[in-house]
C-alpha cells in the first residue's frame, strides 16, 4: 500500500522520557526539563526485577516510588519498565531450578508490583526483549533466558495474565528492538513479534500494545514501509503501537556536532513518518533527555572518542534539531 503523507500529525503525539534515579538528586535543571516537555515521565531502571527484588527477602520500592511521585505531583503520567527481561533478571532468580517455584516467583513479583503501582502507571512492558536477537541466523524466534529455559514459551502468557490480574486497567505491552529496519532480519523480528501477539489472544490473554524501542542507528536503514504494514497488522489485531525508548546511536555518523545532529534528525523525522503514516502512535518516549546522561555514552562510544549526541536535548540541555522537528509535526 502506498504510504499516505502524515495526516495525522497535526494530532499531538502524547511525549515521554525516562530518568536514571541518579539524577532525582540535585540536577534541578534537568528534572526542570521534564516538567517542561513531557507529558509522561517513567523511571529508566528502577522498576527492572532485579532493582525492586535484589534478593528474595529484599523489596526496594522507594526508588521507582520517588520517579513516580515526582511524575505525579508534575501532573504527568508514568509507565512500568519491565517485569519480564533477560537483562534483569536477579541471580536468586536465576537459581531457582524448579518450574513450578520459577512460575510462583515470577507471578508473586509481577501481582504485587502491579498491584502497588496500580492507578498510578498508564501501563507495562510486560515483556521486554522475549525475540531472538538474530532469530534467522540462530535458528529460533525466542530469545535463550532463564524464563524460556525454565518455564518455556509459556512465561509470556503467566507474565500477562498474572499482570492484567494485577491491574485490569493498565496498558500491557510487548517491548522490543529492532523493529524498525530494513531486511530479512528485521522482517523476521516483527514476524515473531506479531505471531506472539496472536499466540496470546488465540489463548485469550490480553495484550493491548507492543512497543517499539526506538534505539535508531546512524547507518541502519528505517524501513518506512515495514514499519506502517507493521503498525496496520497491529491495529488489525487490535493492538497499539508504542515508542518507548527513542534515541539514536550516532556512533557512525560523521565527526562533527552538525553532522550528527542532521543525521539524528533526518532518522527521527523518517522514523516519524514511518509511524504518521497509518495514524498516530499512542505514545513516544524518548531513553533520557539530554546527551549528558545515556546508555550509549558507556555502552556503544564512538570510535573516535567524540562525544555521542542520541538525544534531543545537547550536554547544556538546550534543545537538538531533532527535538525542534518533534515539536512541529
Ligand atoms: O547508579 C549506579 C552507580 O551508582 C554505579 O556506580 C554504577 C556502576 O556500575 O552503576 C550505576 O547503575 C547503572 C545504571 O544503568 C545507571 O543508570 C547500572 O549499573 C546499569 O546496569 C544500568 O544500566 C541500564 C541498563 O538498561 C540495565 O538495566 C541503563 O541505564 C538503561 O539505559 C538500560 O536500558 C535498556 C532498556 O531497559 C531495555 N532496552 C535497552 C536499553 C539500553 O540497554
Amino acid at each position: 500500500a502506498p504510504i499516505r503523507p502524515a495526516l495525522a500529525a497535526a494530532t499531538r503525539v502524547p511525549f515521554g522520557a525516562a530518568i536514571q534515579n541518579e539524577l532525582m538528586n540535585g540536577q534541578t535543571a534537568y528534572r526542570q526539563l521534564f516538567v517542561d516537555h513531557c507529558d509522561l515521565v517513567m523511571p529508566m531502571n528502577a522498576l527492572k526485577f532485579n532493582l525492586l527484588r535484589p534478593t528474595e527477602a529484599t523489596w526496594n520500592f522507594a526508588p521507582a516510588d520517588r520517579v513516580v511521585d515526582f511524575a505525579m505531583a508534575n501532573g504527568k503520567t508514568s509507565r512500568g519498565t519491565c517485569h519480564v527481561w533477560w537483562g534483569a533478571t536477579p541471580d536468586w532468580v536465576k537459581a531457582i531450578e524448579s518450574p513450578s517455584e520459577a512460575e510462583r516467583v515470577l507471578i508473586e513479583h509481577i501481582e504485587r508490583v502491579g498491584d502497588r503501582y496500580k492507578g498510578k502507571l498508564i501501563g507495562w512492558d510486560v515483556v521486554n526483549e522475549v525475540v531472538a536477537n538474530d532469530p534467522l541466523y540462530e535458528n529460533r524466534s525466542l530469545r535463550d533466558t532463564y524464563w524460556l529455559r525454565t518455564l518455556g514459551p509459556r512465561h509470556i502468557a503467566i507474565a500477562f495474565k498474572a499482570a492484567a490480574n494485577a491491574d485490569p486497567e493498565a496498558q500491557l505491552a510487548l517491548n522490543d528492538y529492532d523493529l524498525e529496519f530494513k531486511g530479512p532480519h528485521y522482517d523476521e523480528r516483527r514476524t515473531i513479534v506479531l505471531s506472539i501477539v496472536r499466540q496470546l489472544q488465540d489463548a485469550n490473554i490480553r495484550i493491548d500494545a507492543v512497543g517499539m524501542q526506538g534505539h535508531l542507528y546512524a547507518d541502519k536503514v528505517i524501513d518506512v514501509e515495514a514499519i506502517d504494514r507493521f503498525h496496520r497488522d497491529l491495529d488489525a489485531l487490535g493492538v497499539k503501537l508504542l515508542v518507548t525508548e527513542l534515541d539514536v546511536i550516532d556512533c557512525k555518523s560523521p565527526p562533527d556536532a552538525q553532522s550528527q545532529d542532521k543525521t539524528a534528525a533526518a532518522l527521527v523525522s523518517r522514523f516519524l513518518d514511518a509511524l504518521f503514516a497509518f495514524k498516530r502512535p499512542e505514545l513516544l518516549v524518548c531513553w533520557g533527555l539530554t546527551d549528558r546522561y545515556s546508555w550509549i555514552n558507556e555502552v556503544m562510544p564512538r570510535p573516535d572518542g567524540m562525544a555521542s549526541r542520541p538525544l534531543p536535548f545537547d550536554r547544556d540541555l538546550s534543545p537538538k534539531p531533532w527535538f525542534e522537528m518533534l515539536q512541529k509535526r
